[in-house]
């Protein structure tokens, strides 16, 4: 039932708050006076030693989940140690990359269904790797296959283009960098800060859905335009890559996903006052260099538009140069699920065709369902 929405998307979209309620529920410990705030995740506490052993994390998904597995990357690495590398699941099967007994590999799959990312599990399991599954649906193929995993219980995902199932993804890949990262005493205050942003970040996301209107108008503006930029960096990486793929899947105009610290090395060739340039520069260790991007940008006159943290548009944007969406700010590595949702949605409204390829989701309904 899609309620007073239009489309499952758009219920989706909004249901975030409450799916990322669900998405931790029973899974962040609290702490008090004598017990350290922590993380339980049921799917793989038995597994933990053995994945703290592995020489390395490889993860593999398709489309979006591939892109919140990235999202992820960063804290892993931080809080583990342990190296992890990126394939998308077609990639890998071209090369038949290197897969070791001593390797984790972690699966992210929405539907646990998707026909790469199970052709790369078989592959990984004949090649004795470790095989964890990150699913939204319970009793999916991924979700048998694999030696253990987690659910990340964010409901069924009608929309095909995906949206909480992204940011479930996420925080549950958060949680996973923090429970296998949780025999590290010096990361103790870091986990801790963590987990605290993880339990207010429900009431950011609902904040952060209060930028419909301004969202949807300036969409309407951009809708005629034969393409669109996204820049990011660090823990936005992702969310450049994502955001790109939302405007193509769902405004089906097109868009790319640009790592910052590449600019100067191709992409800066295309700017001018025409093409319309999201840059993603909330307050984090990069912020500085995001700063710097967006002066060269600036000095080749470049039509940008800012997403910065609430109360920083001067610190972006000096004299008011350049549209700025202002966002709450959140712990780093949660800011990915913050940032995405106005990014998620909002050429929707303007566009017939989208309207066409909403409409099929909704009848078809083709997709398998979580709890
Ligand atoms: C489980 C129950 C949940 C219950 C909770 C109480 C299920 C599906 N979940 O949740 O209803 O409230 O205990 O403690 O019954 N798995 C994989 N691959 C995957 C995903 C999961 O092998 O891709 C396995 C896990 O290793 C685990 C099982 O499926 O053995 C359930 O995983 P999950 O639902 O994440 O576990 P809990 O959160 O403990
Ligand atoms: C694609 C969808 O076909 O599959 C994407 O269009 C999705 O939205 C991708 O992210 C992967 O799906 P899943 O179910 O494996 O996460």
């Amino acid at each position: 039932n899609k309620g007073k929405y239009e489309h499952y998307m758009q219920k989706e979209i909004h249901e975030q708050p409450e799916s990322l309620t669900t998405t931790m529920r029973g899974r962040l410990i609290r702490g008090g006076s004598c017990k350290a705030k922590s993380v339980l995740l049921g799917g793989i506490k038995d597994h933990l030693k053995t994945i703290r052993r592995s020489r390395r994390i490889v993860f593999i998904g398709c489309g979006t989940s591939y892109n919140a597995a990235l999202a992820s990357r960063p804290i892993l690495e931080e809080l583990c140690g342990i190296p992890v590398t990126m394939e998308i699941a077609s990639d890998l099967l071209d090369r038949l990359g290197p897969i070791y007994r001593e390797d984790t590999v972690v699966f992210v799959s929405q539907s646990g269904e998707t026909a790469d990312t199970l052709l790369a599990l078989e592959y990984a399991l004949e090649n004795g790797a470790l095989c964890v599954g990150i699913t939204n649906t319970v009793g999916s193929a991924i979700a048998r296959n694999t030696h253990c995993g987690v659910h990340i219980n964010a409901g069924c995902e009608i929309g095909v283009a995906s949206t909480k199932a992204y940011t479930s993804q996420i925080v549950v890949m958060v949680m996973l960098a923090l429970a296998i990262g949780d025999d590290t005493i010096s990361n103790q205050t870091r986990r801790e800060s963590i987990i605290d942003g993880l339990f207010e970040l429900p009431s950011k996301v609902r904040e952060v859905l209060k930028l419909d209107q301004e969202m949807k108008d300036l969409a309407k503006e951009l809708m005629s335009e034969q393409s669109l930029l996204v820049f990011g960096r660090g823990y936005n990486y992702a969310t450049a890559l994502e955001g790109a793929l939302k405007v193509k899947e769902v405004a089906l105009m097109h868009s790319e996903g640009i790592l910052a610290g590449e600019m100067k090395h191709g992409p800066l060739a295309l700017v001018d006052e025409n093409l319309p340039i999201v840059v993603i520069a909330t307050h984090d260790a990069c912020f500085s260099k995001q700063q710097s991007v967006i002066q060269q940008l600036h000095a080749r006159k470049g039509r940008l538009i800012v997403m910065c943290s609430k109360g920083e548009a001067s610190l972006v944007c000096p004299g008011g140069s350049c549209r700025v969406i202002e966002v709450p700010q959140v712990v780093d590595c949660i800011q990915p699920v913050v940032n995405i949702v106005p990014l998620q949605g909002h050429f929707l409204k303007t566009s017939g065709d989208l309207r066409k390829k909403i409409k099929h989701s909704d009848e078809s309904e083709s997709r398998e369902c979580g709890r």
